[in-house]
């Protein structure tokens, strides 16, 4: 049997599910009750931080920022706390499904987590949407600089 491919998210493009400045981590990386936190670049080149969340399927990304207070971080850096396969916001309580973002208690209540598409391909987890670019594994190093984001070889 060949190698499956799951795709999730909107706006993905099937070559970014192989494209090696888009893998993110090895799909065996992504812990079961918690979340992988990294880093993207959005059109406007603003870094935001995004995490990685197992989901019944395979896995699912979001935006790492509450829908209650919006610069709350869910994944404060050592991953986001996770109860019967919801996320949950460690300010005031707020829970989302993992697999569509919905927060179903909590202050924000029917409001729904920002997608970032991802996608599996082979054992690895790529950054699947033509919205943002991949930065990195982590949070925002705002020590990084500018020179963190360049497509530029040496
Ligand atoms: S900031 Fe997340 S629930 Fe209030």
């Amino acid at each position: 049997m060949g190698a499956r491919s799951i795709y999730l998210g909107a706006k993905y493009t099937r070559s970014m599910a192989s494209d090696p400045d888009r893998r993110i981590t090895s799909l065996d990386a992504v812990p079961a009750d918690t979340t992988y936190l990294f880093t993207v670049r959005d059109d406007e080149g603003e870094r935001r931080e995004a995490v990685l969340v197992r989901t019944d399927d395979g896995v699912a990304g979001w935006l790492n920022y509450c829908r209650h207070l919006l610069d709350v971080r869910l994944d404060k850096g050592s991953g986001a706390p996770m109860r019967d396969g919801e996320l949950v916001c460690a300010n005031h309580g707020a829970y989302f499904e993992a697999d569509t973002g919905y927060c179903t208690f909590g202050p924000c209540d029917g409001a729904t987590l920002e997608s970032v598409g991802v996608a599996v391909d082979d054992g690895d987890v790529y950054l699947a949407d033509e919205n943002y670019a991949f930065v990195g594994s982590g949070p925002i190093d705002d020590d990084a600089g500018p020179s963190n984001t360049s497509n530029v070889e040496f």
